[in-house]
């Protein structure tokens, strides 16, 4: 069986929705009946938590079995030891795995002078992602950090999750000429996927404008046409670490649009990729 694609979620800017897009395409994907594994390379764990990895009961025993632990010298394959899966029960369950992040992630930096170090992710996904339909990865909001290297480095694909204001479609650009100017170094096979408006806002006349402006960095067909507005739903499921299926018609109206982004990023992901669609 071929790879799964591989996306990485990433913007300069913090708070734009990339944690929030990964639950959001976590849930879609298990809902569709695809298997995904999820893998959070953000020292903030924010996905761990909102995925309810189920982790090791004793706090003591977390980064051990964490991502922190692993990519200090990785063998080939080796995240398989650490993977668990998502507590949201059912589809849910049974489809979503998770490589957890723990807060010593940060700690993997110190070392990034090693040689090949910003291979260590790839080595240690390496033959396990052929269980899996896709694999997601969360990061951190920077744009070099030895994080986002090694996540970018296993990443066929970025996707970034834009506000339709000044300083995250200024973020969303510099992701865009990073790519451009270190992919020979990192992985030359690396693209922006494409952009995700979130927190949008049809009634600002601001919102249209940076919206449009979005789909100059590389073309409008590089633009999800599904922008996620600004709702207590959205937040709601973050902060109790649900899928948005189970909190009420406005939930479930979030998980269609989710599904939609989803099944447009799919479609693109194969165009980019050059697979069957
Ligand atoms: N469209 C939305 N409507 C309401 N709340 C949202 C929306 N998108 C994201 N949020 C909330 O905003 C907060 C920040 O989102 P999130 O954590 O996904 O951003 P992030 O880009 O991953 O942040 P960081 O850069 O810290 O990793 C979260 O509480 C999340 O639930
Ligand atoms: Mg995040």
């Amino acid at each position: 069986m071929a790879a799964p694609p591989h996306w990485a979620i990433a913007t300069h800017k913090g708070g734009t929705g990339k944690s929030k897009l990964i639950e959001l395409i976590a849930a879609a994907a298990a809902e569709k009946g695809d298997n995904v594994l999820v893998v959070d390379m953000d020292a903030q764990a924010n996905v761990t938590r909102r995925l309810r990895a189920q982790l090791p009961e004793d706090p003591r025993e977390r980064k051990g079995a964490s991502l922190a632990a692993i990519l200090q010298r990785p063998s080939k394959g080796e995240v398989e030891r650490i993977l668990v899966k998502s507590g949201w029960g059912g589809i849910y369950t049974e489809r979503i795995t998770i490589a957890p992040a723990h807060l010593d992630l940060e700690l993997l930096a110190l070392t990034a002078s090693q040689a090949a170090s910003s291979r260590r992710l790839l080595t240690a996904l390496a033959g396990v992602v052929d269980d899996f339909d896709l694999v997601v990865i969360d990061t951190p909001p920077n744009l070099l950090s030895h994080l986002i290297d090694n996540a970018w480095t296993a990443a066929d694909l970025l996707w970034v999750p834009v506000e339709p204001e000044y300083d995250a479609v200024e973020a969303a650009k510099r992701v865009q000429q990073r790519v451009q100017e270190d992919r020979d170094v990192l992985n030359p096979d690396l693209q922006v996927g494409g952009f995700v408006i979130n927190r949008f806002r049809s009634s600002l006349n601001l919102h249209n404008k940076r919206a449009e402006e979005v789909g100059t960095i590389i073309g409008p067909d590089a633009v999800c046409p599904v922008r996620f507005p600004e709702l207590v739903v959205l937040k709601n499921g973050s902060e109790y670490a649900q899928p948005m299926s189970e909190l009420g018609s406005e939930g479930r109206a979030m998980a269609a649009l989710g599904a939609d982004a989803y099944a447009w990023m799919r479609k693109r992901s194969d165009m980019l990729m050059g697979g069957a669609a």
